[in-house]
């Protein structure tokens, strides 16, 4: 629904036509982003907190560019995010890589805004597409080398492993053990009823970085995320159903289930918002 790269994903939240032209090359993009992880880096050590909702600056700019803003750098090593953007560089489109970058800035500063570890969401959101552009066959294949039970909805539309997948690539190619970063990979397109505060930061990144676009409706969803993480996740699983709904495209269950726990998390203590109100 949200991707542009010839690899549709119905449960990207974000509409096609929210996205926003990028106009900066990827190999200026990842060197920046290199760069900005140099110990030397002044960038590298600012851990202030910033306003969350800037996003017209930060779908144009890098992360390194705002001196106030957390990067990668500060939060994870040099070489294995070096390894990482290498990687990525090989195996998916310009686009797609803008993408994740601004997934993992999204990330970290999502985390910051609810105390949670910087380091983790910095690793998920860089690796949460690392396995985007697989074949269908091949994600197929390694799902079930895997063990991963697959429901009918994956069997019909398999590029919705790979998220399942990428945490494996993450795991075998580059040896990430903490379950908690993998789970997040995993759990970033349909979510997980019981998911960890860190798994609904990389959901919620991964449908409302600023390359998105700028609607009226995720501006509510950021504002959202920067409040109550559970709240942003039901509203944003309610957008993307609707989407598929109107598309009359399938609903994987998993997304249904991850819905309806988020809104058992927050029904009680938050009123609906009223124009999702059924009447
Ligand atoms: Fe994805
Ligand atoms: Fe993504």
């Amino acid at each position: 629904m949200r991707e542009l790269d010839g690899n549709m994903d119905s449960y990207d939240t974000a509409d096609v036509g929210h996205l926003k032209p990028v106009k900066q090359s990827v190999e200026r993009i990842a060197d920046k982003a290199l760069s900005a992880a140099s110990p030397q880096s002044p960038n590298a050590q600012s851990l202030n907190r910033v306003p969350f909702d800037d996003h017209s600056q930060a779908a144009t700019t890098l992360p390194s560019d705002n001196p106030h803003v957390s990067t990668s750098a500060s939060v994870m090593s040099v070489e294995l995010r070096d390894r990482i953007i290498r990687w990525l560089q090989r195996n998916v489109p310009i686009s797609r890589l803008q993408h994740i970058l601004r997934v993992e800035q999204c990330s970290i500063e999502l985390a910051q805004c609810h105390q949670l570890d910087q380091a983790q969401a910095a690793q998920a959101g860089l690796m949460h597409d690392l396995a985007k552009f697989f074949k269908p066959q091949r994600l197929l294949q390694m799902a079930q080398a895997e063990g991963i039970v697959l429901d009918p909805v994956d069997m019909a539309n398999p590029h919705l492993l790979h998220a399942a997948v990428g945490a494996i690539v993450a795991r075998d190619e580059f040896g990430i053990q903490d379950e908690a970063v993998l789970d997040a990979i995993r759990n970033h397109t349909l979510g997980c009823p019981g998911m960890s505060a860190l798994s609904c930061v990389v959901f919620l990144a991964d449908s409302l970085e600023p390359g998105r676009g700028d609607t009226p409706e995720l501006d509510v969803l950021r504002q959202s995320s920067q409040q109550d993480l559970y709240r942003a996740v039901w509203l944003t699983c309610d957008e993307s159903l609707r989407y598929l709904l109107s598309r009359a495209q399938q609903i994987h269950p998993r997304m249904v289930l991850t819905r309806n726990w988020a809104l058992g998390l927050t029904h009680k203590k938050t009123p609906a918002p009223a124009k999702i109100q059924s009447q």
